[in-house]
């Protein structure tokens, strides 16, 4: 949540800015700031709404002189939206001018203090506290940023990444972590901080991931990191491989839109990446040797939105192929509740694209204090999630822009599978696999050949534009593909939806059907098609407009669907990869009949760091 950028080089740091913002502006879009220092003098441009106002309002950047500066969009958590609130915010004297990522749990207490010692607060933002108490102890401490930081570090509770302009250090940009990504990027004469990497790409792939608590000081190429305490810290330099054009929209007119595209490629380069030359499942890469799979006894899979969907889906494969029983967690529940967790024999799967989700970062370091083994299901290399954990399994989707996740999703559910299947072979379950597998490899194709329908569904998206309501139907894994198809649909076009299991209709939100509803129905477990479509008639004769999703030759609805979608045949396990397509692309050209920002629905933010 919240994009942070700085700079410090011998460019002008306004259009870097304003061009790295861009591609943060999915980790939230209600406001946008930047500060640039001119030697002694630093000019703040804020604005309420999209980058692009302020982008606007400063011609591009233009009307800002100065090669040091830092530059944020905004996720309100403390404040609404407005130009006062939206970041930097500075000190009385502008000695002290940050933005932030985050949120700051004893800020009352902290504000209290400062009003004591005579500080006033022109916004309703916990940041605007930190800035000032970063500045009483720099005033205290003679000007010494590394000293201010370190002392302002060991009083603020909360989790947060700010990055820094000290006004007399006008050359200097200065960033501190505690639970949420910063990232130092190394260029030739010239330095950044962002919250993801995708922001600096075009610029550098060199880069420092900053830990916990750590802090790091930039000036024009020089990049030094220091500890809580001070203490100067020595990094390895990491390389990024992401391709640079992955975040451009490349031709699409919305970044899902491509992203739904880019899916083949990211089952395919994630089945890869865990299969030997002989086609067998190799998941020594992330140190998961067969031993370890059969000590196995429990399974916890932990995640939120999407990648909680992709868990569900894991939990009925797992579940079948390699009989090991399986909980499927919320991470913001998860970390509350009184388990009694199993230590020995547990494994704790937790799956993230971003890998900086707060939740379900908290979930895995409870797991681990519970002594259970965290595999990662990642798709960002560095992240959080993905150094903490015992185990990482990364999905290789490469960057994700749009909010609405669907390569990564399609991703994680690749990697559940293959987990699955070795799980399963490790135990003894499966004495050949290479059916699946081969199945498996031929997931992509599907999922292109499914693409080239999509215009089909364009057309019943262009009939519910106005709708107000629709359900999702399932069974087993459809069931978890009906949550899924219902999250993407009410997430970007908020039409509002819901999953339910379809036979728990009957219990309830049947009394919802009214004539021309739409009701989605997922069909693609053969062993209970009959019990689902039997549900799907029940909706019908209440007037519901039925749409199924199945494979051909399931004939019971031909008379009663009033649109149907196939997916070429698979193994019933990994239909979900191929179920999920139709629906994205349901919710995709559902936002786009109704006008809506597909890329940055409302409310929304992709990196979801606060709790
Ligand atoms: C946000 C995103 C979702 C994502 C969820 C979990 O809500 O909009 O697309 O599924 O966070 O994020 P993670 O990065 O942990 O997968």
């Amino acid at each position: 949540m919240c994009g942070i950028l700085g700079y410090t080089g011998n460019r002008q740091a306004a259009p870097i800015l304003l061009d790295g913002l861009a591609k943060l502006e999915y980790r939230g879009y209600d406001s946008a700031g930047l500060a640039v220092a001119d030697g002694e003098e630093v000019r703040i441009e804020k604005a309420k709404g999209r980058l692009s106002v302020l982008s606007e309002r400063i011609e591009g950047g233009k009307t800002l002189a100065g090669t040091c500066g830092i530059g944020h969009t905004r996720w309100a958590t403390h404040g609404e939206p407005s130009d006062t609130n939206a970041h930097p915010l500075w000190s009385d004297d502008k000695a002290v001018i940050a933005i932030h990522n985050g949120i700051i749990e004893n800020y009352r207490e902290l504000k209290e203090e400062l009003t004591g010692k005579g500080y006033s607060f022109y916004s309703q933002t916990d940041t605007e506290v930190a800035v000032k108490l970063i500045d009483l102890y720099y005033k205290e401490d003679n000007g010494n940023p590394l000293s201010a930081l370190t002392r302002a570090m060991r009083r603020i509770r909360g989790s947060y990444c700010f990055v820094i302009l000290f006004r007399d250090h006008p050359d200097e940009v200065w960033g501190v972590r505690k639970d949420n990504p910063l990232i130092a990027g190394q260029g030739k004469g010239e330095s950044f901080l962002t919250s993801d990497v995708s922001a600096i790409l075009q610029d550098t792939r060199q880069v420092y991931y900053l830990d916990n608590m750590q802090i790091a000081r930039l000036r024009g190429g020089e990049i030094r990191l220091f500890d809580q305490d001070g203490n100067p810290v020595t990094k390895e330099l990491s390389e990024v491989t992401w391709d640079a054009q992955a975040a451009e929209k490349g031709g699409f007119d919305h970044f899902m839109m491509k992203e739904i595209h880019e899916q083949a490629k990211a089952v395919r380069d994630t089945i890869h990446s865990a299969l030997r030359e002989d086609g067998t499942v190799d998941l020594s890469s992330m140190k998961l040797t067969d031993e370890a799979l059969r000590k196995v006894e429990q399974i916890y899979i932990i995640a939120c939105g999407s990648a909680y969907h992709a868990g569900v889906v894991g939990q009925y494969v797992i579940e079948d192929l390699a009989k090991v029983p399986v909980r499927v967690e919320l991470a913001s529940e998860f970390r509350y509740r009184t388990l009694p967790l199993k230590g020995e024999g547990g494994l704790a799967i937790v799956i993230s694209q971003s890998g900086e989700t707060a939740d379900t970062l908290a979930a895995m370091r409870l797991a681990r204090e519970h002594g259970l083994r965290t595999l990662a299901i990642v798709n960002v290399v560095g992240s959080s999630i993905a150094r903490e954990a015992d185990n990482v399994f990364y999905t290789l989707a490469g960057p994700e822009i749009a909010v609405a996740t669907t390569k990564a999703y399609s991703a994680q559910l690749a990697a559940c599978y293959l987990l699955a299947i070795q799980l399963a072979k490790a135990r003894g379950l499966l004495l050949d696999e290479s059916g699946l597998l081969a199945e498996l490899q031929a997931l992509p194709r599907k999922i292109d050949d499914i693409l080239d329908e999509k215009e089909r569904i364009r057309q019943v998206a262009e009939r519910f534009a106005q709708a107000n309501d629709a359900f999702f139907l399932g069974r087993n894994i459809d069931y978890a593909v009906a949550m899924e198809g219902s999250l993407k649909m009410k997430e970007i076009s908020y039409l509002h939806s819901e999953a339910c299991a379809a036979g728990e209709m009957k219990h309830g939100p049947i009394s919802l059907v009214e004539k021309g509803m739409l009701v989605v129905g997922i069909l693609t477990q053969e062993a209970l098609y009959k019990k689902t479509a039997s549900n799907m008639l029940e909706v019908k004769s209440r007037g519901a407009w039925l749409m199924q999703v199945t494979h051909r030759g399931n004939d019971l609805l031909k008379e009663d669907a009033d649109f149907t979608f196939y997916i070429p045949p698979t193994d019933p396990h990994f239909a979900a990869s191929l179920a999920v397509i139709p629906l994205q692309l349901l919710g995709y050209y559902l936002a786009v009949a109704r006008g809506v920002d597909v890329d940055k629905p409302r409310n929304l933010a992709k990196s979801v760091t606060v709790e």
